[in-house]
């Protein structure tokens, strides 16, 4: 493969020296061009790689010029970075509205500019990629979790190369014993919030699914710090390293941010209503809201393509009741014959999402260009109360526990605030998508019956 060729089109000859020594040193073929018409002409017989277009020129702007790159034929596709002197908000939006790849304002720093084409040039490859199959390399964050190791079985099933990052806070070694023995898997310990590693893993990679994240209830109600720390600090280093090299995001958001709305069912334009910063829950619901603006910033100002997927109470065999998951706590109750506690008055309603249908839609909507910047509601649209649920795991496994209510500070401590009613509106998936979550709640709780049953140590995880 050849050199990448930049156009740098820009008035002032002194810019276009000055840019086209920096770009020689690191690699790029360049050409100059020192007026629009110059420009123009020289369009007429090459097609670069990528153009640098300044914005303001004597005779023809710099919006102009784009206008005719994207009206012919041989030139619509090249992308464009504009260079401008202009920092006012209103410009760069109408900017990036206006079909441009990128904006970057003059006095630009070096290696931010380096970053910025190299990004842009990566993204313009990947832009023809339709189908997810030709992505090779993929990075999950949290991989070693309920989700990312069976996210991870799926992706090594279908011959991709996966790379786990995992610092094993509520991830589980076991979760991923049983592709240490395949070439195309790799694990990395440790943290998204150290920059180093993160950087380093996102540079081989063509699309990161983000899943690492501080999550269960009473893990987010014994941590509010943490979970800010690495829900926020965490995602907004890995959308950095994402942005820096042009590689697609998949973020794994929550039904949480809907907060206490009481506008059922939950549509992703709607209001949200959070609680305040002294309930410790609300911790979680917030750094995830703060995620989806980082990754719909990034989309919208520096074009990098992310999908936001709310999750709606994702089960299945393998997940831990020990950071408060329901649906393992009742079967370890259950199956042991011992009171199964309800907190509150049971009423509390939730739709439950099958594991491998939340795997198989995210992995689809990764491959849909229409996903791009969107937040999409992933869930079942079956609503069950705590109440119900216990007595239908009480049923399953002809357990003789008693169901007992108790008050939620028996667990969660004082000042907790729960969510009345979880429902996903679905239209959004389905047009998107095409498909929605399919396994009934009975089929679910059918198949975590049987993991226990086979595997009756990990009722002791709980
Ligand atoms: N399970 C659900 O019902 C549900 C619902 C909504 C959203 N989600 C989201 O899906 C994702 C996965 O959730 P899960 O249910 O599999 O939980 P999990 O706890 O099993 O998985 C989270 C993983 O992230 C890892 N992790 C945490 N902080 C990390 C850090 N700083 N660096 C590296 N790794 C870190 C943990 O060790 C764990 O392996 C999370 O982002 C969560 O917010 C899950």
């Amino acid at each position: 493969m050849g050199k990448p060729h930049i156009l740098i089109v820009d008035d002032e000859k002194f810019t276009t020296d000055l840019l086209s020594v920096r770009l020689k040193a690191n690699g790029f073929d360049v050409s100059a061009a020192n007026s629009p018409e110059e420009a123009l002409d020289f369009l007429k017989t090459n097609t670069p790689d990528l153009i640098l277009l300044d914005l303001l020129m004597p005779g023809m702007n710099g919006y102009e010029v784009l206008e005719k790159v994207r009206a012919a034929e041989t030139t619509k596709n090249i992308p464009v970075i504009m260079l401008t002197a202009k920092t006012v908000q209103a410009e760069k939006v109408k900017a990036l509205n206006s079909g441009l790849d990128d904006y970057i304002t003059k006095p630009y720093d070096s290696e931010e500019l380096l970053a910025r084409i190299r990004a842009v040039l990566k993204r313009s490859k990947t832009r023809e990629v339709k189908n997810i199959k030709e992505i090779k390399n993929v990075l999950i964050t949290g991989g070693a979790g309920f989700i990312g190791s069976v996210l991870t079985g799926a992706l090594l099933k279908s011959e991709y190369n996966v790379t786990v990052i995992d610092d094993f806070s509520t991830g589980r070694k076991e979760n991923l014993e049983k592709f240490s023995g395949d070439k195309n898997f790799h694990l990395i310990t440790g943290s998204i919030t150290d920059e180093a590693l993160v950087a380093k893993a996102v540079e081989k990679c063509d699309i990161i699914y983000h899943l690492a994240a501080t999550v269960g209830v009473k893990n987010v109600v014994d941590n509010p710090l943490e979970t800010v720390i690495y829900d926020t600090i965490g995602t907004s280093i890995v959308l950095k390293y994402a942005s820096a090299h042009g590689v697609k995001v998949v973020i794994t958001s929550t039904s949480e941010v809907y907060g206490k709305s009481e506008k059922y069912p939950f549509k992703e334009d709607e209001d949200v209503v959070i609680g305040p910063p002294d309930v410790n829950r609300w911790s979680y619901a917030c750094s995830k809201l703060l995620d989806e603006f980082f990754a719909i910033g990034y989309h919208r100002q520096r074009g990098l393509p992310v999908v936001i997927v709310r999750l709606f109470n994702v089960v299945g065999p393998g997940q831990l009741g020990r950071y408060g998951m329901v649906i393992p706590r009742f079967f370890k109750f259950a199956l042991k014959n011992e009171p199964m506690p309800v907190y509150g008055d049971g009423e509390q309603v939730r739709c439950f999402t099958y594991v491998d249908d939340a795997i198989e839609m995210i992995i689809k909507l990764a491959s849909i260009e229409e996903a791009n910047g969107e937040v999409i509601n992933l869930g079942s649209g079956k609503e069950i109360s705590i109440k119900d649920l216990a007595l239908e795991i009480k049923k399953i496994t002809g357990s003789s526990s008693e169901i007992v209510f108790e008050p939620y500070h028996k667990y969660y401590g004082a000042n907790f605030q729960d969510i009345k009613k979880r429902v996903p509106d679905l239209t959004k998936l389905k047009r998107i998508a095409g498909v929605v979550p399919k396994t009934s709640l009975k089929e679910i709780l059918e198949k975590i019956k049987k993991y226990f049953e086979e595997n009756p140590e990990a009722l002791e995880g709980i």
